[in-house]
């Protein structure tokens, strides 16, 4: 189970919280809310990966979920250079703990 534990965990609590400054190239109307052209954004990873219509029951810890396309390491062009190695870190360490 140690590859969905990870999965599991970076969608739980992931460390990277938020993204790095977006500023918005055009105006959107997203929601309730009027994002201006040059307003500055960030992007909360972490409450996107507890979103109750991407993950049933979010804030329960589960590694047995069948899907878990969660965005701890971000998405589209800036997703994250690390992953394949934070991913490595991660189950070394945690199936080093383990067998302590
Ligand atoms: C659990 C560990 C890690 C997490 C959760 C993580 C998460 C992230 C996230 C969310 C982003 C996107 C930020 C954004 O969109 O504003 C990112 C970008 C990046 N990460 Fe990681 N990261 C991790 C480990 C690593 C490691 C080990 C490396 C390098 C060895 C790395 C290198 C990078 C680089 C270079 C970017 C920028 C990519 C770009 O902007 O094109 N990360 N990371």
């Amino acid at each position: 189970m140690i590859h969905p534990a990870i999965e599991e965990i970076l969608r739980y609590n992931g460390p990277a919280e938020m993204s790095n400054i977006r500023w918005a190239t055009e105006d959107v109307e997203y929601g309730d809310r009027h994002i201006r052209q040059g307003d500055m954004l960030f992007v909360s990873f972490s409450s996107a990966n507890r979103d109750p219509q991407q993950f049933p029951e979010p804030d329960t810890f589960d590694i047995t979920r069948k899907v878990n396309k969660h965005i701890a390491f971000g998405k589209g062009v800036h997703f994250c250079l690390g992953a394949p190695l934070a991913r490595l870190e991660g189950e070394i360490a945690i199936t080093a703990l383990l067998r302590i």
